[in-house]
């Protein structure tokens, strides 16, 4: 018998997502073991199969028993803009009256700008304090590992200080945070008569520094009417990408602004959003294969829209489809179990396109998915255990906590 660190047990469902193969897009298939256990040592997963097989194989330091549970990689979270101050629950008030997001942000002292303001004054020792509190939450719920923007500072000091923070969480806490820079969130309202300047202070003095302290993978972009034209969006991206950073987009969330159709030119590893791209151009984008489309169904939940992205048209052009939260003040939640629920209860995806978006599509989205997103021998064991006999649940048993153990690292963590 072979020692290993930890056993898991009994598994009614594992959900392995084994072999998944990315230019296939959405097959569909989760690659199930029923009656499955999982192996783990030194914090690698090093066998998956049927409890029958493993239990003679292995005796380990510690086991979990899984029976009537179903078990599968922990959540990848790959857009979330986790280091914010302040709080914009007085939106609510806004929203229910039908004011639109643009018009909270210009007129009613809302929006961006205001988390700006709060951000900019608060400490790094708040922001971090806040961000764990939300990190803390987000394991709660089963994402072992997440993407974090900066993007609500604005200034090239308050840019940094987000990134600095955003490094200080990576280090502080379980879930593996990987940075992305959004200095390109929205013109600050110092600039608002000079917006080609933000744009070159972008240029010439944050993406350096960004690049030259090594606090970001990835330089993403709001291209949006009101915020960065296309022009500029590309300039920022094409940019970014000399510094060794990889283009992702906010693309077409409230208008086609073009986003979905750069994306494609730029090889962006993502176009997020995606409610408003055209026809021709998420053609474009499938015709590619660069991109992963990461759909974000909080966002338009949580504006009362009744428009979301059009998932099924993109699943069957062949384009990846990857799940986040968006977490901000504007869409304020951390669960990555209620994106699955409105996947599939508005988006109509199928609980196994929405848990593929939700692990191993969202593992590519930020370019990790050849170390997680996935049970398979070789593969860091984040995974967690459910409360639940099979993975239809995530989606039909909603507005609960269905995360028993969440396990990261090899670590049992909750
Ligand atoms: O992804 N769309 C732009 N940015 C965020 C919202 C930011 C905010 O409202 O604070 C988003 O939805
Ligand atoms: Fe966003």
């Amino acid at each position: 018998m072979e020692e290993v660190d930890l056993l898991i047990l009994n598994a009614s469902e594992i959900l392995t997502l084994r072999n998944y193969n990315l230019s296939k897009t959405n097959t569909d298939s989760l690659s199930i073991i029923k009656n499955g256990a999982v192996a783990i040592k030194n914090g690698i997963i090093i066998d998956v199969g049927t409890t029958k097989r493993l239990s003679k194989k292995y005796k380990a330091v510690e086991t979990l028993e899984a029976k009537n549970k179903t078990v599968l990689p922990g959540f990848i979270d790959p857009h979330t803009h986790l280091v914010f101050a302040g709080s914009r629950e007085f939106e609510l008030d806004l929203k229910l009256k039908g004011y639109t997001y643009q018009e909270i942000l210009e007129k009613h002292g809302g929006g961006i700008y205001y988390t700006v303001e709060k951000t900019r004054e608060a400490s790094k020792t708040q922001l971090v304090s806040e961000g764990k509190k939300r990190l803390d939450t987000m394991l709660a719920h089963g994402t072992t590992t997440c993407e974090a923007k900066s993007g609500y500072g604005l200034t090239t000091r308050d840019e940094i200080k987000i990134l600095e923070v955003t490094k200080e969480l990576n280090k502080q806490h379980p879930i593996e945070i990987v940075p992305t820079f959004l200095g390109a969130h929205a013109i600050p309202k110092e600039y608002i008569n000079r917006k080609e300047e933000y744009v070159k202070l972008i240029i010439d003095e944050m993406l350096p520094k960004v690049a030259e302290k090594r606090l970001a993978k990835f330089c993403d972009v709001f291209c949006e009417k009101g915020f960065f034209t296309p022009e500029q969006s590309i300039k920022i991206l094409e940019e970014a990408k000399k510094h060794g950073l990889t283009p992702k987009i906010h693309a077409d969330e409230f208008s086609d602004s073009k986003g979905a159709k750069i994306a494609a030119e730029l090889d962006a590893i993502t176009a997020d959003h995606l409610l408003k791209a055209s026809d021709k151009n998420l053609r474009e984008m499938a015709r590619k294969k660069k991109n992963i489309a990461v759909l974000l169904p909080a966002t338009p939940f949580s504006m009362m829209l009744k428009e979301y992205a059009n998932a099924r048209k993109m699943i069957e052009y062949g384009i990846p489809v990857a799940l986040a939260t968006d977490l901000n003040p504007n869409c304020y939640t951390e669960n990555m179990q209620f994106i699955i629920q409105l996947a599939c209860l508005k988006m109509k995806m199928t609980p196994a396109e929405a848990i593929i978006g939700a692990t191993i599509n969202a593992a590519h989205a930020i370019d990790l998915a050849n170390k997680i997103g996935s049970l398979e021998k070789g593969k860091q064991a984040d995974i967690i255990i459910l409360n639940c006999p099979n993975h239809k649940f995530i989606p039909y048993h909603f507005g609960v906590n269905l995360v028993e153990h969440v396990i990261k690292k090899g670590k049992i963590i909750k």
